[in-house]
């Protein structure tokens, strides 16, 4: 099960806040040089060490929406990134940047809203997020993409993503998306992509998902 605990960590001027519930530790804040967020110190985060404008810098790289923060004096909010794009991570989730709206979810999760990791393996006991369960499910996709899509007249705007009940994510507004090896590969603004692991056209959808049994439990 995915770990629901939510930590607020107070500064003076801003607060981060990791949700336990998106995290799958792929480490961008760890990583980040500075004094924000140190490994095995109590508290492993803390915001007065640096500038505000560092802390919304490393919180903005974390790909799951897991870290957001907040100005106490509203000065300045999250904006999400000018073009939506997704990559189709190797042997991973689907990591997702924009204006996003995810259908079905809880209200409480405000990251999400800007950055995400969806799980298309099948196997995430926290769909539609990834929880990391594609390592022990030992799911290969190196993230190819064979079609170029439709191409875009505009970028930007909401992108609305539906994952259907034992279905693919419904993906729709302008969006660019990245093969596993960064390469911009498809561009459109309609997509069904596989979120069951189980198609042979991969990142989209075949219709495997009803041969394969797929349940979404979401
Ligand atoms: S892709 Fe990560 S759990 Fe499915």
């Amino acid at each position: 099960m995915a770990n629901k605990e939510k930590i607020v960590f107070t500064g003076n001027k801003i607060d981060v806040t990791w949700d336990g519930g998106l995290c799958i530790h792929i480490a961008e804040c760890g990583r980040a040089k500075g004094e924000l967020f140190i490994g095995g110190r109590k508290p492993w985060c803390q915001p007065d060490l640096v500038e505000d404008a560092d802390t919304i810098n490393v919180v903005e790289r974390c790909p799951s929406g897991a870290l957001t923060y907040t100005l106490k004096d509203q000065s300045a909010e999250e904006k999400p990134e000018p073009d939506n794009t997704i990559t189709v991570s190797y042997n991973g989730p689907y990591f997702v940047r924009g204006d996003l709206k995810i259908e079905s979810i809880s209200a409480d999760l405000g990251g999400v809203n800007y950055r995400a990791a969806l799980c298309r393996c099948g196997l995430s006991k926290n769909k539609p997020f990834c929880d990391n369960s594609h390592e022990d499910g030992n799911f290969k996709d190196y993230g190819a993409v064979g079609d170029t899509g439709a191409g875009l007249e505009n970028t930007g705007g909401q992108l609305k993503i539906k994952p259907l009940t034992d279905g693919p994510l419904l993906i729709s507004g302008n969006l660019t998306m990245h093969n596993g090896s960064g390469r911009v590969a498809w561009t459109g603004d309609q997509a069904a992509l596989c979120r069951c692991g189980a198609s042979k056209n991969k990142p989209f959808c075949d219709g495997s998902h009803t041969a394969a049994g797929f349940k979404s439990d979401d």
